[in-house]
């Protein structure tokens, strides 16, 4: 059996936001220290960021990267940060149970940032700070001169503000795990006061509020009603997390875990449109899909490491083949939602349930959700385009109809180019793929990238760190109207076309 899609230029989802590509650093495990920060290591620049690690981001080209937590930022003092280096405190941090030494703080981020060529996202804490806090740190990053915080930044050598432009209201405050966790009364009262101070600071700043830390929350989708009752007209976007696990082995389930995503964010729009309509207002709320990931390899290793030490080897899972198909798969949900889901951050992005790994002092490589991560961020900018499916379907215990073909296309009409991303979830079987080019007919190939293995355990390591790596021999072939393909049991595919 085949699957087929028709494709067409007007049949359009959205513009892609390239802030769909975001990525995440927190002060977790060795995200920063050993990861974007090791100032002894030979590759290290003057101010301790290893290069290594910045070409591997730069090549990715990370629209936009969320700091500094995460768990972490509920109870971190960002004053604790700044000034010079050798006068900043130690501060036992309670979320991930670590000692913080604080040698990275908001100005050596603006500026990894900017050798990183992305933007900074950041959070604020809402968990033990408040209104005064949350506008104090605007004030210190976004504004020009001539007041005690700006003045502060010249102070310790950063004459022009940072310009700031996208701040996280607080991090995952439905969690009872946060630091400083609220009710979603507590927490939408809280936001709105910080949101009014911190846009008269700024008015230029985008907001994000907090959403719900998964769709498995208790409080899901109450939460966001709730919050939104509060901060409607105040905010811009509202936050989506989710991880996805393979615990018990069931592989056909874990690549099927996609569709509890759509469903997600299916019903956080909803939610969202309902505050709307409640308001009378005229606002679309977007959506910031700001942590998704696969995560729970490591899960057992970090019961057993020792408390307050200073970046231990936290969340470091190592990614396998399936790994790399499941975030393929949730790149095309977040694809098939541009028009709403403006900003999501892959999370993380060194180290810690990330794309990037490093040894301390050693090498850095890319783990198999690189791949996936790369391709859509390359490719995947313009318009999203509807992906009209047809395909053979199985069912496993939890999810039924699950299509074999999952897919999205986007056309970039700068480049004139269009790409098809798809991912074959049939574990034996080559599943053929029809494409109806329509509007695109007369189009040629440039390359059919193919991700495949076939031990869907196989992982990348300091060892062998090109065992999981994608090929160009797809084999799709283009005559006028369509676009033949043959897609491997277990693959991810990118189709070029131009
Ligand atoms: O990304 C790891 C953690 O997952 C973050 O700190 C937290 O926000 C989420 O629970």
């Amino acid at each position: 059996e085949r699957a087929t899609m028709i494709i067409d230029k007007d049949f359009r989802i959205g513009e892609v936001d390239p802030r769909l590509y975001g990525s995440f650093i927190e002060h977790l495990g060795r995200a920063v220290y050993g990861g974007i920060y090791e100032p002894e290591h030979p590759e290290a620049d003057e101010q301790g960021f290893r290069t290594d690690v910045l070409e591997l981001i730069r090549g990715l080209q990370v629209p936009i990267v969320r700091y500094p937590g995460g768990n972490f930022v509920s109870g971190y003092d960002w004053k604790d940060g700044i000034g010079p280096k050798d006068q900043r405190k130690k501060r036992l941090e309670l979320a991930w149970r670590t000692v913080e030494p604080n040698q990275v703080g908001l100005n050596e981020f603006a500026d990894w940032a900017r050798k990183a060529n992305t933007e900074v996202m950041w959070a604020v804490n809402l968990g033990t700070h408040g209104v005064e806090e949350a506008r104090s740190i605007v004030e210190y990053s976004n504004h020009a001169s001539g007041t005690y915080w700006s003045d502060l930044r010249i102070e310790h050598g950063y004459e022009k503000p940072h310009a700031i432009k996208t701040w996280c209201l607080g991090n995952e405050m439905d969690g009872p795990w946060q630091i400083g966790h609220k009710t979603a009364e507590e927490y939408g009262r809280l936001a709105l006061e910080s949101a009014k101070v911190m846009k008269w600071v700024d008015p230029s700043i985008e907001l994000v509020a907090c959403g719900s830390s998964s769709r498995a929350m208790k409080t899901f989708p109450d939460w966001e009603a709730t919050v939104l009752d509060h901060t409607y007209e105040h905010v811009d976007y509202l936050s989506l997390h989710q991880y996805f696990s393979n615990r018990n082995g069931d592989t056909p389930t874990f690549l099927a875990r996609s569709l509890e995503m759509d469903d997600f964010i299916h019903t956080v729009i909803a939610t969202c449109d309902y505050v709307k309509a409640k308001k009378r207002s005229k606002k679309k709320m977007y959506l910031s899909f700001d942590e998704w990931n696969v995560w729970y390899h490591s899960n057992d290793a970090d019961k057993k490491i020792a408390p307050w030490q200073v970046a231990p080897p936290q969340l470091e899972d190592v990614y396998n083949h399936e790994d790399a198909l499941v975030v393929g798969c949730l790149l095309i949900s977040l694809l098939k939602r541009a028009d709403r889901v403006k900003m999501a951050c892959l999370a993380q992005l060194v180290n810690v349930i990330a794309p990037i790994m490093t040894a301390n002092g050693g090498p850095a490589w890319r783990q198999t959700i690189f791949y996936p991560y790369l391709h859509a961020s390359l490719f995947g900018r313009g318009q999203a385009l509807v992906p009209l499916i047809r395909s053979p379907k199985y069912d496993t215990k939890e999810i039924t109809d699950v299509p074999y073909l999952e897919a999205v296309a986007v056309h970039n009409e700068e480049r004139g180019e269009v790409t098809v991303f798809a991912v074959n979830r049939d574990l034996e079987r080559t599943l053929p793929l029809q494409v109806d080019l329509r509007s695109f007919g007369g189009c040629r190939l440039i390359e059919h990238i193919v991700l495949e293995h076939d031990d869907l355990k196989a992982v990348n390591t300091q060892a062998e760190p090109d065992r999981v790596k994608p090929h160009t021999n797809g084999g799709a072939i283009v005559s006028d109207s369509a676009v033949e393909a043959r897609l491997a049991k277990a693959s991810w595919n990118v189709i070029r076309l131009k």
